[in-house]
C-alpha cells in the first residue's frame, strides 16, 4: 500500500504529478488555506502531511492521541511555524528544503535594497498616477548604493548570497553579526568582517539585511532599542520572517524618518500587512516573494518529494530538521 500523503497548498503541476505517482496523494486544488481542524485531522489521518509557511502548526494542532503521521515534509526552508519540539515528542520526523532558494531569496533582498535606496516604488506609483512633471535635477532624489556599507544579520546560506551580491555587484563594504563564529574561504573572499554584536552591525551599516530563523530565539530582535543604533540614513531589508522585527517600533522610526526606509517581503501575521506600514512612502512591501520563480518552487517541491520518498524507503532522510 503506498502511504498516504497530504499537501495543503496547490503545488507546482510537475511536482503534483510526481507525487500522485508515488503516493496515495491528496491535493488541494482549490488551494484554499486549511484551517487548524483541518490541519490536525490530516495528522489524524495522513502517512506524510506537506505543509507550508502559510499553515500554522503549534503545539495544540497535534492530536492528544497518537497521529497516523510520521513525517511533516515542510515545502520551505524557515519552519518557525511547525513546533518541531511537538512534533519530535509524537515521533515525527520533519524535514525543509535548504539550497534551492538561497540564490533567488537573495535576488529578492538586493532588489528589495535597490528599490527602496532608489525609490523605484514611490517613482512608479507617481508616473502611474499621471503625477510626473518631467525630468529635473532635484526630482526624486534616492541614496547611492555602490561603495556602501552593507550590514548581514546571519550569515547562512542566503546571508552569503547577499553579501556576495553586495559586494561583487555593488562594490559594497560587508560587516556581519552571526550567532557562531563564521571563518570560511568564502566570507574571506569577500573580505566580510564579522562583529561581536547585532548593535555593532546596526551602528555603522549603511543597508541592514535580515538573514536569520523566525521563531522565539529570533522573535522581535529588531527592536526600538536596536532600531534607533542604526543610522539615520540607513535601511532595513528584511526578507527572513516578519516576526524577527518588532514592526510597531519599525513604523515608529520610518514615521519619525528616525531610518531611511525599509524593504520587506515577509511580516508577522501574513497575510496581513500593518496599515502604517502601507501608508509610508518610504517602504517598499512585497508579498512574500523571496523564492517565488517557476525554477526555485519546483525544485523545493521536488526535494520535499526526495525526502518523504527516502523516509518511506527506510533511508537516509537528507534534509531532517528533528
Ligand atoms: C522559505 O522557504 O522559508 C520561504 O520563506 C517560503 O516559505
Amino acid at each position: 500500500m503506498k502511504p498516504r500523503v497530504i499537501v495543503t497548498r496547490k503545488w507546482p503541476a510537475a511536482v503534483e504529478q510526481v507525487l500522485a505517482e508515488r503516493f496515495d496523494t491528496t491535493l488541494n486544488a482549490g488551494d484554499i488555506p486549511f484551517t487548524a481542524t483541518q490541519l490536525k485531522a490530516a495528522l489524524l489521518n495522513f502517512d506524510a502531511v506537506l505543509p507550508t509557511v502559510s499553515d500554522r502548526l503549534p503545539a495544540e494542532v497535534f492530536p492528544e492521541e497518537q497521529p497516523r503521521t510520521r513525517i511533516i515534509g515542510n515545502f520551505g526552508v524557515g519552519f518557525s511555524h511547525i513546533d518541531v519540539e511537538a512534533a519530535k515528542r509524537r515521533g515525527i520526523v520533519v524535514t525543509n528544503t535548504p539550497g534551492v532558494l538561497t540564490d533567488c531569496t537573495a535576488d529578492i533582498a538586493m532588489s528589495l535594497l535597490l528599490s527602496v535606496a532608489r525609490r523605484t516604488g514611490e517613482g512608479e506609483r507617481q508616473l502611474r498616477a499621471g503625477e510626473w512633471k518631467g525630468w529635473c535635477p532635484t526630482h526624486m532624489i534616492g541614496a547611492k548604493v555602490t561603495g556602501k556599507t552593507i550590514g548581514i544579520i546571519g550569515m547562512g546560506r542566503i546571508g552569503k548570497a547577499m553579501a556576495r551580491r553586495a559586494h561583487f555587484g555593488f562594490g559594497m563594504k560587508v560587516i556581519f553579526f552571526n550567532r557562531s563564529r563564521v571563518d570560511d574561504e568564502e566570507t574571506r573572499a569577500l573580505g566580510a568582517v564579522q562583529l561581536l554584536s547585532i548593535e555593532d552591525v546596526l551602528e555603522q551599516a549603511d543597508f541592514v539585511s535580515l538573514h536569520c530563523p523566525g521563531g522565539a530565539e529570533n522573535r522581535s530582535l529588531i527592536n526600538a532599542d536596536r532600531l534607533a543604533r542604526m543610522k539615520k540614513s540607513a535601511f532595513l531589508i528584511n526578507t527572513a520572517r516578519g516576526d524577527v522585527v518588532d514592526e510597531n517600533a519599525l513604523a515608529d522610526a520610518l514615521e519619525r524618518h528616525a531610518i531611511a526606509g525599509a524593504g520587506l517581503d515577509v511580516f508577522a501575521q501574513e497575510p496581513q500587512v500593518p496599515e502604517r506600514l502601507i501608508r509610508l512612502e518610504n517602504t517598499v512591501l512585497l508579498p512574500h516573494l523571496g523564492s517565488a520563480t517557476e525554477e526555485t518552487r519546483v525544485a523545493m517541491g521536488m526535494k520535499v518529494v526526495d525526502n518523504i520518498t527516502a523516509f518511506f524507503a527506510g533511508g537516509t532522510v537528507p534534509d531532517r530538521v528533528v
